[in-house]
């Protein structure tokens, strides 16, 4: 069996909404200590919706393609939404990540609570701090 899914492969080599964004609503941007990839997300939001989600990701093709299938996972998503993604849940959706691979889908999970939150900040948006707190499958390897 091939280490990595066709989805995988897909989203590695044809990334979707892979760029910057000009006045961006919310920018998350985390690393890993380990490996050192930075992942860094900015998001459009209108009313509470994600209209438009961009990511810039310097690390491995797992990360890349985690990064890729999470933004298409929250976008024209409500924020409550998008803070429930989970990195399993990309890694599912991407037909899964090899066992030592699943760190680098954390960074997407992360960086778009990290992105979150900073709309939240800036906008003086009132949160419960726990919806930060450590992803579902925390490594502690993530910086934020
Ligand atoms: Fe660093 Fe994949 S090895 S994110």
């Amino acid at each position: 069996m091939a280490l990595y899914s066709e989805k995988v492969m897909d989203h590695f080599k044809n990334p979707r909404n892979v760029g910057t964004m000009e006045n961006a609503d919310g920018v998350g941007e985390v690393g890993n200590a380990k490996c050192g990839d930075i992942m860094k997300i900015y998001l459009k939001i209108d009313d509470g919706i994600i209209t438009d989600v961009k990511f810039e990701t310097f690390g491995c093709g797992s990360a890349i393609a985690s990064s890729s299938m999470a933004t298409e996972m929250i976008k024209g998503k409500p924020l409550s939404e998008a803070l429930q993604l989970t990195n399993k849940a990309v890694a599912e959706a991407l037909d899964g990540l090899p066992a030592h691979k699943m760190h680098c889908s954390v960074l997407a999970e992360e960086a778009i609570k990290a992105a979150v939150k900073d709309y939240y900040d800036k906008n003086g948006i009132k949160y419960d701090e726990k919806l930060f707190g450590s992803c579902d499958s925390c490594c502690h390897e993530c910086e934020i």
